[in-house]
């Protein structure tokens, strides 16, 4: 057997001295290295930015994204959108586990997601068994691989494997959400009614306490009136974030002129940097969850006004991350029935 290199290298077909992540193209020949693990994948979950962009580029038809897809990991060898650069997150069956992988109590047999992007997942389908245009888990028969540097956790016995794969897809938005809220913080939470905004809501309440205070800024009124229903945030703007002085408007007539002092951006489109950055307090702070998150937008913008805030890159990944969103599902009945309802 092979020796692989701990962060995937061995994988990177091009270009070369990259790692898997930036990589254009990985191999995904599905025998193992010694420190690698073979899973055998039921669902992939495709990230939201990505499963819009790809559900536009084919107007709905799911034939159309089925082959759209089959095309990119094709290409790639992993399930990597050329335009979003996201990947997702996929739940299976240990298959085979290489002498030297380091985790020694995980067993073949045993039922993981990982919780590292497909982006950086070598990934083979063999077929796509279920696609629905409207929903972003994807049935496949396909094969992935786990690095020796992949964190994943084994699927819990309490919760459904699909509903489980829904949270924690986007498990390291509220995992920072506990990390950057104080009591007594305003905190507004941008496409606060989507799948990790109706999580960071509800741990942005429990962070904030009596004296502080949690905005929504919601496109549809349906999700806005979903986070009303489940009492998840003081306050739900209904607003195009896109349309950055009407946001600011609507937002400081609640929280004074100076802002928030964190904004948690978790909406799937392209250009709400400076909303984000217009609302937020002089030394407050943002997490760019949002994989539509321009880099460039972001900190031009924030110096273009002299805004002295700290802009944090929305890393998936949080000590602790799968633990505590799986909780939220654990601890909110009405968190949990909205997710089978939507997402699984
Ligand atoms: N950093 C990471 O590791 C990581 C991991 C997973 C996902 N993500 C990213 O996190 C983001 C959110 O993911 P998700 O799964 O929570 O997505 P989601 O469920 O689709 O939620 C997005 C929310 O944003 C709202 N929205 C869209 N356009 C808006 C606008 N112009 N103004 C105000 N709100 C708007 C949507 O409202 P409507 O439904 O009404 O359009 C929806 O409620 C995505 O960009 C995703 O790619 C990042």
């Amino acid at each position: 057997m092979n020796k692989g290199c701990r962060y995937g290298t061995h994988r990177v077909i091009e270009p070369k001295g990259t790692l898997p992540q930036p990589a254009q193209k990985l191999d995904n020949t599905m025998s193992i290295y010694d420190n690698e693990v073979l899973i055998d994948v039921k669902t992939l979950n495709i990230d939201s930015a990505s499963y819009t962009q790809i559900r536009q580029a084919c107007s709905d038809d799911a034939e159309k994204m089925k082959n759209m897809i089959i095309s990119i990991v094709d290409e790639r060898g992993k399930m990597q959108n050329p335009v979003t650069g996201s990947g997702g997150m996929l739940i299976g069956t240990v298959k085979e586990i290489g002498p030297n992988f380091p985790d020694r109590k995980l067993k073949v047999g045993d039922k993981i997601a990982t919780l590292v992007s497909l982006s950086l997942t070598p990934l083979k389908i063999h077929e796509i068994v279920k696609l629905e245009a409207e929903h972003d888990q994807v049935d496949v028969k396909a094969e992935a691989i786990l690095f020796e540097s992949g964190i994943f956790a084994v699927l819990p016995n309490d919760l459904p494997e699909k509903l489980a794969l829904a949270a924690l897809d986007v498990a390291g938005a509220p995992a920072q959400v506990d990390r950057l809220v104080k009591e007594g913080d305003t905190v507004c939470i941008i496409g606060g009614g989507g799948k990790s905004g109706v999580l960071c809501c509800y741990q942005a309440m429990k962070n904030v306490g009596p004296h502080g205070k949690v905005i929504v800024v919601e496109y549809s009124a349906e999700n806005a009136q979903r986070i009303i229903d489940m009492k998840l945030a003081h306050h739900v703007i209904v607003a195009d974030a896109t349309n950055v002085m009407e946001v600011y408007g609507k937002v400081t007539a609640i929280t004074g002129e100076r802002g928030c002092e964190v904004v948690i951006n978790n909406v799937n489109v392209p250009s709400t940097e400076m909303t984000s950055i217009l609302i937020t307090k002089g030394q407050g702070l943002i997490y760019f969850f949002s994989m539509a998150t321009s880099f460039t937008k972001a900190a031009l913008g924030a110096e273009g006004i002299g805004k002295d805030i700290n802009l944090i890159v929305g890393n998936g990944y949080a000590k602790g991350h799968a633990d505590l969103t799986l909780n939220i599902l654990r601890e909110s009945p009405e968190i949990r029935g909205l997710f089978e309802k939507l997402y699984v």
